[in-house]
């Protein structure tokens, strides 16, 4: 029964104390940021917290103190602490305070960036400029904020397709091809170019991913023979994706003479960008990242080393028009009226660009965030945690117990416990286990890659909290539990 006299809404039955649990909740979110490094870096979730967490959905409503007081007791503890100093896992940024404030803002704002005029729409594009200009991209190019990385690939990925394999492929499919679709990237690619290159019907055989040379840059020679190989056998090469910054070990592909090949060969010339581009900031980075600039397109991360709040990724496409035609499609109801001063009078239509229509305010954290700190700091953070990279190596190589098992890219330092006497798969199950151990103690986590059948401690250092003293405590953590273990 509808009862047409009740004004029951979702906003809070009492304004006042809804303030007060607001003012708790962001003092308490300050305190937990301001604290990071005296809590451990990971606690593993209690049996019981797991278990009422498979609880159904209550039908009737609750006091929002107690379900914040709920949050307090079984989130918040357990939470990935990727704000913690000594938190240098796979790869992930650190977030900053500026920006989980302006998520909350766009939160209750809670635009739509689809299009539409009004003010958002204006707030990315100014964003995206910044990126642009920061890539030294072409002020006509285009861009657009993504969820991360990989659907920052995967929107470049699709307009690559659309644009060079000679037909329209947006009407056709990729079942008209006249070969197999192939995009080539080395063996060290990561994992989501693979789902988007899937996901765009060519097959996980339409990469070719091609051997790496010492360092772990993609072998230039080796590229191009496979690209004249196959086209001989009647494929379609399409693009070319550098690496700026593998996953595994940091590597940058040699993006000036990608650039070359691709201007030879007529490809798409695409970067992944997600863990390096944005170290173009970064004054002993930069020159290793020449070339990039010439890019058709550039996926990057601003969740990673520009510590933005998840989720936050961009993609750039130096052809604007090829950008939107890979995904513009506009029915009556999304019809524009640029003269009628209406709602539907807004220019800057965001879902022209890419798969979603309704789209959120990422754009406001990344604004502040920029605004407020300015590119040089976050120059000085990408720096610094480089130098860090390159600290670890060198307390890793002056002890005799453990060794590098991999270049340093970047921010990425991978190394192994050795004491000597050890064949591979037991050394590998001393690490595995070494690891498992340091993480579970609290005080750093590392994660692991295998390098050459190596498993290794894996130390990404996207961080802007960690100090050079966090690696002297890691390092002497590692050889105390290398000894306890063996
Ligand atoms: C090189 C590279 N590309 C793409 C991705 C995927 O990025 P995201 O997790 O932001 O989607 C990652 C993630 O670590 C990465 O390192």
């Amino acid at each position: 029964m509808i009862d047409r006299d009740s004004y029951e809404t979702l906003d809070p039955e009492n304004w006042d104390d809804m303030r007060q649990l607001a003012h708790r909740m962001v003092d308490d979110a300050l305190d937990y940021i301001e604290s990071a490094r005296e809590r451990p870096v990971w606690t593993p979730v209690p049996d019981q917290v797991a278990t009422d967490l498979t609880t159904p959905a209550p039908v009737g409503a609750s006091n929002p103190a107690e379900v914040y007081d709920e949050f307090l007791e079984k989130i918040m503890p357990y939470n990935l602490h990727t704000n913690h100093p000594r938190f240098w896992a796979w790869y992930m940024g650190s977030g900053n305070v500026t920006g989980a404030l302006a998520d909350f803002l766009a939160a209750v704002l809670n635009p739509n960036v689809g299009g539409i005029s009004h003010v958002a729409p204006l707030v990315e594009q100014q964003v995206i400029g910044w990126i642009k200009d920061m890539m030294s991209f072409p002020e006509s190019s285009s861009g657009l904020l993504t969820s991360g990385a990989s659907m920052a690939n995967f929107t470049a990925l699709t307009v690559a397709r659309n644009t060079r394999c000679g037909y329209d492929v947006r009407r056709d499919g990729v079942r008209a091809a006249p070969g197999l679709l192939t995009v080539y990237a080395s063996t060290e690619i990561h994992s989501c170019n693979q789902k988007a290159i899937e996901t765009l019907g060519l097959g996980s055989d339409g990469l070719r991913q091609v051997r790496v040379n010492e360092d772990y840059t993609i072998d230039l020679e080796a590229l191009e023979q496979q690209i004249v190989a196959d086209r001989a056998a009647g494929m379609v090469p399409f693009c070319v994706i550098a690496t700026a910054g593998t996953i595994n070990t940091g590597a940058i592909d040699d993006m000036s003479a990608i650039a070359d090949l691709c201007a030879r060969e007529n490809l798409w010339f695409h970067v992944d960008g997600a863990i390096g581009a944005v170290a173009v900031l970064a004054e002993n980075v930069r020159d290793q990242l020449a070339g990039m600039e010439r890019a058709d397109s550039i996926a990057l991360d601003l969740h990673k080393w520009m510590h933005i709040p998840f989720e936050a990724g961009c993609v750039v496409v130096r052809d604007s028009s090829a950008h939107r035609d890979s995904f513009a499609l506009v029915p009556e109801y999304l019809q524009r009226d640029e003269d009628g001063g209406g709602l539907a009078s807004g220019s800057v239509w965001f879902s022209d660009y890419g798969l979603q229509l309704t789209r959120q305010f990422r754009a406001l954290k990344v604004w502040m965030s920029i605004k407020e700190h300015g590119l040089a700091r976050f120059g000085r953070m990408i720096a610094r945690n480089v130098d860090q990279a390159h600290y670890l190596g060198r307390l890793v190589e002056q002890a005799p117990e453990l060794e590098l098992t991999g270049p340093i890219g970047l921010d990425i330092v991978c190394f192994r416990y050795n004491p000597g006497g050890f064949d591979t798969e037991a050394l590998n199950r001393l690490n595995r286990n070494l690891l498992n151990k340091l993480q579970q103690g609290g005080v750093a986590a590392p994660s692991y890659t295998t390098l050459n059948g190596a498993y290794c401690l894996r130390v990404a250092i996207s961080n802007h909290r960690s100090r050079f003293e966090d690696f002297d405590l890691m390092v002497e953590e590692v050889i105390g539990l290398g000894q306890k273990l063996t």
